[in-house]
């Protein structure tokens, strides 16, 4: 039995508050961290212009806020924890992004009545609020096209199943052990972690591509980029090492992997899938 999806919210809140500043980390610490980062920045790029008007929504400690500012956007930034805002807050402060601020305030992805119909030209909602947003986040998705409106884009990332099953098979293993193998066939079946049946700790739910492109659809949108986070980069670590020692090696694996990863073959293959969507023309 998996709780409901108030009880659902509260504990993700209560983790990213608990994470603190590990979080702004997350994609600086590794070299798999470091290709995620830059594949993150390249699709973001692809879609925000200068003056454009962004809602950021689950924003964390600004690594994305710093990249908006820095292509020449003005933001709203938000988050669902009260710990995360402030940091963004804090790990802004006294820098040339700060300016670009608009406003901090809290907010739940599936909670965005407050904003005025196509009050925004993009919402970047990286780092997973639609994989943390359980059921809802379908209705969550719907309300992000309304408040873009009809021009506008929503980009986004959510977690992979199939690529974090390859990934952490070792871990997801000892899940199965744990738990038993039925309540394994229904994670593998739904993405949803919270049938591990623990209770406390990281639950989100994990996308197929096919899932994804689903919510979207259903949410009156229409995907138009497409990728995963990582493709060669979760191989192996010395090779990678070696590659990220030669600025020049480095940069034409970056160039490769980026392109990889758009791939129709690679979409589900990273620990993450990046989307951009628009809403779809009636
Ligand atoms: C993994 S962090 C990503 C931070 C940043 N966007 C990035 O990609 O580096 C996920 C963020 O989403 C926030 N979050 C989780 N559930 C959310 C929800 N329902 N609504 C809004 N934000 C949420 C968390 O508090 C956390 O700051």
């Amino acid at each position: 039995m998996i709780v409901m999806t108030a009880e659902s919210r509260e504990r993700v809140r209560e983790y990213f508050d608990a994470l603190g500043d590990a979080e702004w980390h997350r994609l600086t610490g590794d070299i798999r961290g470091r290709v995620s980062l830059e594949v993150h920045r390249r699709l973001l790029a692809r879609f925000v212009r200068p003056g454009h008007r962004v809602l950021e929504v689950g924003a964390g400690p600004g690594r994305f806020t710093a990249e908006l500012a820095a292509l020449g956007a003005t933001v709203v930034v938000t988050d669902l924890s009260p710990v995360q805002l402030a940091l963004n807050e804090e790990r802004l402060r006294g820098s040339a992004a700060e300016a670009a601020v608009e406003r901090r305030e809290l907010l739940d992805v599936c909670d965005t009545g407050r904003y005025a119909d196509g009050e925004f030209d993009l919402v970047l909602a990286y780092g997973g609020p639609l994989s943390y947003a359980f059921e809802q986040a379908g209705a969550a998705l719907r309300g992000l096209f309304r408040i873009t409106g009809p021009g506008g884009a929503v980009v986004g990332s959510v977690m992979s199943l199939l690529g974090a099953w390859r990934h952490f098979l070792p871990g997801a293993v000892g899940v199965a052990e744990a738990i038993g193998e039925d309540a394994n066939d229904l994670i593998l079946r739904t993405g949803d972690l919270r049938h591990k049946g623990e209770p406390g700790g990281h639950v989100c739910r994990m996308f197929r591509a096919g899932d994804l492109t689903a919510l979207v659809e259903a949410a009156g949108g229409e995907v138009v980029a497409l990728s995963a986070s990582n493709w060669a980069s979760l191989g192996d670590l010395d090779a990678l090492a070696s590659l990220e020692a030669d600025p020049d090696r480095w940069a034409r694996f970056l160039e490769h992997e980026i392109a990889a990863c758009q791939e129709p073959g690679a979409v589900d293959g990273g620990t993450h899938i990046l989307f951009a969507a628009r809403h779809r023309p009636s």
